[in-house]
């Protein structure tokens, strides 16, 4: 099976740009759609001034069958990636109906209209969340998955929702990629993280520290049982974590079926290692403050790369390094995103 050209659903976010850019790198046609909910029509401009294509790029809601079934009878799309869900932990919690609809919905209807073109390949975005409070490390496909929050459930449901759709139709293509922690930025310093709002995530709030946009960061708990006492994770530059789709992709093409692959680097560090690196590499300075656990948060948490790099042939290339590098590069050009 041959895929040609690629719909982004979600393409103008943060790493629906990066993918976007990487797929037209590998040579797929690309078409994003978005409805610019929390994303910038900008970026999309963006794109093109990292690449020299002008992606055709429709503004579409995912939740809305008809736009979708418009989409579909306007471009002739043999596979998609679905980026276009909400991903704020804290706010699915306050509106679990919200989340449970928009994450939901936009891929039944996705997967509804393509099951009707034929065209029956799909990549989704899931999470390491799957894994729940799993204290088995590194975190492994086969780790028994659960959610502990509405955000979490709608990447499990959809997993499960996809793998019925498998069994009931195998001509359905699937292939699930369980990211760990995206950071970082394209190099060029165009496209990067945007952020509605106060961030949530550590690394954009520690790059809007360094801008001067927030006073200081609060380090969530300093008492884990981890070499330093703050949090682990495990961080994945958003252009290796972009390449990872276009392997998926690309397995896909040769081996048809349901697949499921982490996405991470297979290290962890943490949360001081991480401020640290941000201040030495790019010579900016970033106060904190330790404050109490953030309740939901694990101590460590890093993924065993080992079967994507074996099935996917994909494996993370950067490191901490260019991870601060360029998260400082984009932040340092756009204080204000794309605004
Ligand atoms: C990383 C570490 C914090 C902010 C979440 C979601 C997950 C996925 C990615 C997204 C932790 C610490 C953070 C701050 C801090 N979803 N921290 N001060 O929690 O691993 O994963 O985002 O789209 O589903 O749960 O990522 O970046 O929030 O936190 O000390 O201001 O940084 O306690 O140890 P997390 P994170």
């Amino acid at each position: 099976m041959k895929i040609r050209k690629v719909l982004v659903a979600g393409g103008a976010g943060y790493i629906g740009t990066h993918t976007c850019v990487e797929l037209l790198a590998e040579g797929f046609e690309v078409v994003c759609a978005d409805n610019f909910n929390n994303s910038s029509p900008t970026a999309m401009d963006r794109v093109e001034q990292i690449t020299g294509v002008k992606i055709p790029t429709h503004e579409v809601d995912f939740c809305d069958l008809t736009q979708v079934e418009e989409l579909f009878a306007k471009e002739e799309i043999d596979a998609a990636i679905h980026f276009a869900g909400h991903k704020a932990v804290g706010e699915s919690v306050e509106m679990p109906l919200m989340y449970y609809e928009n994450n939901l919905l936009s891929m039944i209807n996705l997967c509804k209209v393509m099951g009707r073109t034929g065209r029956k390949n799909v990549v989704f975005s899931s999470s390491a969340t799957v894994y729940g409070f799993s204290d088995k490390l590194p975190l492994d496909e086969d780790t028994p998955t659960s959610a502990y929050n509405p955000y979490g459930r709608t990447k499990l449901y959809i997993e499960e929702i996809l793998k019925d759709l498998h069994h009931a139709e195998n001509d359905w293509n699937v292939s699930i990629l369980r990211y760990f922690n995206p950071v970082g930025a394209h190099p060029s310093g165009l496209i990067g993280e945007n952020p509605a709002g106060i961030p949530n995530n550590l690394m954009p709030y520690i790059a809007q520290v360094a801008v001067g946009r927030l006073e200081k960061l609060r380090v969530f708990g300093n008492d884990y049982d981890t070499p330093d006492g703050t949090g682990v994770r495990d961080f994945i530059h958003v252009v290796d974590l972009a390449k990872g789709h276009v392997a998926a992709l690309r397995k896909l093409e040769e081996e048809p079926g349901y697949i499921v692959h982490n996405i991470g680097t297979g290290n962890g560090c943490s949360v001081l290692e991480m401020i640290k690196a941000f201040e030495e590499i790019n010579g900016v300075s970033v106060p904190y403050e330790i404050v109490a656990r953030r309740p939901g948060d694990v101590g460590t948490n890093y993924a065993s790369t080992d079967k994507a790099e074996k099935e996917l042939g994909w494996k993370a290339q950067f490191g901490l390094e260019e991870m601060v590098r360029d998260t400082w590069n984009w932040q340092s050009k756009n204080p204000n995103g794309y605004e």
